[in-house]
């Protein structure tokens, strides 16, 4: 298939600086050069340019850089969108989980034209959905699924929304952090919620399978946000914010497999990699190889089980 790589270098929305270097990084473990070799035809399309930054405050004192990641999220929903548009699987190289509020906008508003609900699959060990009220980190990388949820507390702060999902399409696996303001909205979105205790009882692939069920019913486009801190710290330490337990390599993957099997998976967000902390490059190099699994790679060359 046609895939796009673009780079979003947003770092703003978190606390520790380096993931300006993510997409570079994902260049250099040879992320275009491996999905070629799985047979797909790659172009990288740079990084996206920030839009003109104009002044805004907020009154919740501890929101920092808000102005910056308003600059981004126009430019990423725009350039989301013309990816989405012009190939079959654009792959959104972070850069903060700010970026998803732009690409997750950007890919919906092109999965709406064309008739289909946008899903959304968010892979992380936090929930993101808090607002800028909301929020006391002031770290807007925790409030992107609040955003393009559509819930109050964004206007006159983040752009008018274009296109939103629908809190019954959003699945989230890995989740272990979550703060009190964050359990509220999960529970009064009604989002899927398989956090790690969940995982731990009933494993990852009937839910996993359950979920991709609903898309398919849909006939539904399935946008995969995958957070470096979804993974377990031990093998992927390249993050500002680890949380330990967190999904094994195994596990992971198996969910970019059973992904890859479903021939549902319509585009991909990488983030929170963090170059400046990763060790001789092994976290970018298992983002790598995930992406790998998840556009076709296998053990076998014959399946392994037929979906
Ligand atoms: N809930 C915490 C906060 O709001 C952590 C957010 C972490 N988000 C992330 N994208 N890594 O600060
Ligand atoms: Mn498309
Ligand atoms: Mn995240
Ligand atoms: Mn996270």
């Amino acid at each position: 298939m046609s895939c796009a790589l673009v780079g979003a270098p947003v770092q703003s929305g978190s606390a520790t600086p380096g993931c300006l270097m993510g997409p570079d990084a994902y260049r250099t473990a040879g992320l275009a050069e491996v999905l070629q070799t799985l047979g797909h035809r790659v172009t990288d399309r740079g990084n996206v340019a920030q839009a003109e930054i104009k002044d805004l405050t907020h009154d919740n004192a501890a929101v920092h850089h808000l102005t910056d990641i308003v600059a981004w999220a126009d430019a990423l929903e725009g350039a989301a969108y013309e990816a989405a548009s012009a190939v079959d699987m654009p792959i959104f190289l972070g850069g903060d989980h700010a970026l998803a509020i732009g690409t997750v906008p950007g890919v919906a508003r092109h999965a709406a034209e064309a008739g289909k609900p946008l899903f959304v699959l968010w892979l992380d060990a936090h929930p993101d959905i808090h607002t800028p009220d909301t929020t006391t980190s002031g770290n807007l990388h925790g409030t992107p699924v609040a955003y393009f949820l559509g819930m109050d507390g964004f206007d006159g702060v983040y752009p008018a929304l274009k296109t939103r999902v629908a809190p019954e399409n959003v699945c989230m696996m890995g989740i272990r952090s979550v703060d009190p303001a964050e359990n509220a909205a999960l529970t009064a979105q009604g989002v899927e919620v398989h956090d790690m205790r969940a995982i731990d009882e009933h494993g990852i692939i009937k839910p996993l399978r359950a979920f991709l069920d609903r898309v398919r019913s849909a006939d539904g486009a399935l946008h995969v946000s995958l957070d470096v801190d979804f993974l377990d710290p031990t093998i992927a330490p390249a993050v500002g914010t680890t949380v330990p337990g967190g999904a094994t390599f195994r596990e992971a993957h198996l969910i970019m497999e059973t992904l890859c099997d479903s021939g549902l998976v319509t585009s991909l967000d990488m983030v929170e990699l963090n170059p400046f902390l990763d060790d001789r490059g092994r976290t970018a190099k298992l983002m790598v190889d995930l992406c790998a699994s998840l556009l076709g790679r296998t053990v076998l060359d014959r399946p392994t089980r037929s979906f």
